[in-house]
């Protein structure tokens, strides 16, 4: 469209055509080379359950839209979405997704689904939340939600990583829980945070597996150790560390459950593949 004023000649652009399904990034924060989040607007008609994932992407360039599946970071009463991403060099994805911006745009189906839900569990006095890697995403909705301290007494982040950077985006969310105006004083004596790296010096270091068949993190933590009649679980990370960690959880006598059959644990993979 041209537009005459007093003395130029305006072009204007035209507006940016509008994807299907598309949210609006608001802002975007890295943490390394391999790790950043971003949020989103959340679209009015979206409801979901707190650790349930969503399909998102960017349209590709063969015109078609690349979507994948990812956990929503949020709690379900929050305004916007947040994502916590991996950055995989030459993933279709993720290549060019840790480059969006606020202002872009990307693709959101409104069809969220996942067993890391408080449905899937039986009642219980203590939640442990298992998770290596970006797997922490469905649990820093989790741990974000009221929900979960109104149905448990204590709640336990185990969190792993390689490296103490890794673990920034959980530290700081644990922070910014503990001192939130609102839900702070719910999370205050309840939330129970044990990061650990493994091959990086840390103040607490080991696998999630370990520490759990060792009895060590009990020992930190002044608990006693799990057992099914008072504790529950939920996992996420890679395959090989949910096969282990269920192993683990089976034998202090936990089973897995699901939406349609409520037990004592429940487990989703963080992503498809041997890990980057
Ligand atoms: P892809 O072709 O999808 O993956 C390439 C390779 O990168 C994979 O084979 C794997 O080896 C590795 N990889 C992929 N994702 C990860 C990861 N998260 N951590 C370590 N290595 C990885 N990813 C997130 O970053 N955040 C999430 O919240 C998240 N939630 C998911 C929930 C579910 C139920 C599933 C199945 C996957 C989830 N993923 C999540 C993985 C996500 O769907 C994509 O695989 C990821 O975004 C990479 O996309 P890509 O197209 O760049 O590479
Ligand atoms: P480790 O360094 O001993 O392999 P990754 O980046 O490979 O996905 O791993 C993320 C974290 O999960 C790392 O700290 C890694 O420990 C740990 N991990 C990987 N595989 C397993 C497993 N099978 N059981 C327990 N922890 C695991």
């Amino acid at each position: 469209m041209v537009k005459m004023t007093e003395q130029t000649l305006v072009t204007e652009k035209p507006a940016k055509p509008h994807l299907p399904d598309a949210q609006t990034v608001n802002s975007v924060q890295h943490y390394t080379d391999r790790l950043f989040s971003f949020r989103v607007s959340r679209p009015q008609s979206l409801r979901f359950r707190s650790g349930e994932f969503v399909m998102i992407g960017l349209m590709g360039d063969n015109g078609k839209p690349l979507l994948r599946a990812y956990s929503i970071a949020s709690p379900n009463w929050d305004e916007e979405l947040e994502f916590y991403s991996i950055k995989v060099p030459d993933g279709p994805l993720t290549s060019k997704l840790q480059h969006i911006q606020p202002g872009d745009e990307i693709i959101l189906r409104p069809k969220p689904v996942g067993t890391l839900v408080h449905d899937a569990l039986l009642p219980g006095k203590r939640v442990w939340f298992l998770a290596t890697g970006t797997g922490i995403a469905p649990f820093a909705s989790l741990m974000r939600d009221p929900e979960t301290y109104e149905k448990f007494d204590e709640v336990i982040m185990m969190h792993t990583c390689r490296e103490v950077a890794e673990l920034e985006y959980g530290r700081k969310l644990v922070e910014d829980l503990q001192n939130d105006p609102l839900i702070g004083e719910m999370v205050e004596g309840k939330l129970r945070y044990y990061p650990t790296t493994t091959r990086e010096e840390f103040h607490h270091m080991g696998r999630i597996t370990d520490n759990l068949s060792s009895g060590k993190v009990f020992e930190d933590l002044g608990l006693t150790p799990m057992n099914p009649e008072t504790d529950r679980a939920m996992v996420c990370g890679s395959l090989a560390f949910n096969k282990d960690v269920m192993a683990v959880l089976e034998s202090f006598g936990l089973r897995e459950g699901a939406n349609s059959e409520p037990r004592e644990y429940v487990v989703e993979k963080a992503f498809v593949g041997e890990g980057v």
